[in-house]
């Protein structure tokens, strides 16, 4: 693992200016930025790091936990809201015991809320890993998130 996250590294200048494409880069080889990570880019850019974490505190999409083995991504956006949406999410915070951005203590699921997953007219519409589920209801939810054991 070491040996690619200097091979991300190696790919960047050693200007703090490269400080966000960084991240991204490591936290797209593995999935998001570990304490390891940090530690490496601190002395590969020679700031510190706080500062690594305060300017990455600033971006929504960073995370520095791992993720879990399934993402489900509710859909909030206009059409899937009016359809039922914010009570799927409500649903899934609930059963999961979990808000937006968390990962379930099993690390089994992360939870994320999306503005538009672009097939609104089959909403209300939530995508779990790659597959989007459409016209989804409390019920048929419950027992999808079954076949994600
Ligand atoms: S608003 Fe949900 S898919 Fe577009």
């Amino acid at each position: 693992m070491s040996e690619t996250i200097e091979a991300v590294l190696t790919q960047y200048s050693r200007k703090s200016d490269d400080l966000i494409p960084i991240l991204q880069g490591v936290q797209k080889e593995f999935g998001y930025v570990s304490l390891e990570s940090v530690k490496k880019i601190s002395r590969y850019l020679r700031i510190t790091e706080n500062q690594i974490y305060g300017v990455s505190s600033f971006y929504a999409q960073f995370r520095f936990d791992p993720p879990g083995r399934h993402s489900i991504k509710a859909c909030l956006g206009t059409a899937c809201h009016v359809r039922g949406g914010a009570t799927l999410l409500e649903m899934l915070e609930r059963g999961l015991g979990i808000s937006c951005g968390e990962t379930t203590p099993d690390k089994r699921f992360d939870l994320e809320r999306v503005a538009c997953l672009g097939c609104c007219a089959l909403s209300p519409v939530v995508q779990i890993d790659k597959n989007i589920y459409s016209r989804m209801t409390v019920t048929k939810l419950t027992e999808l998130l079954k076949e994600y054991e």
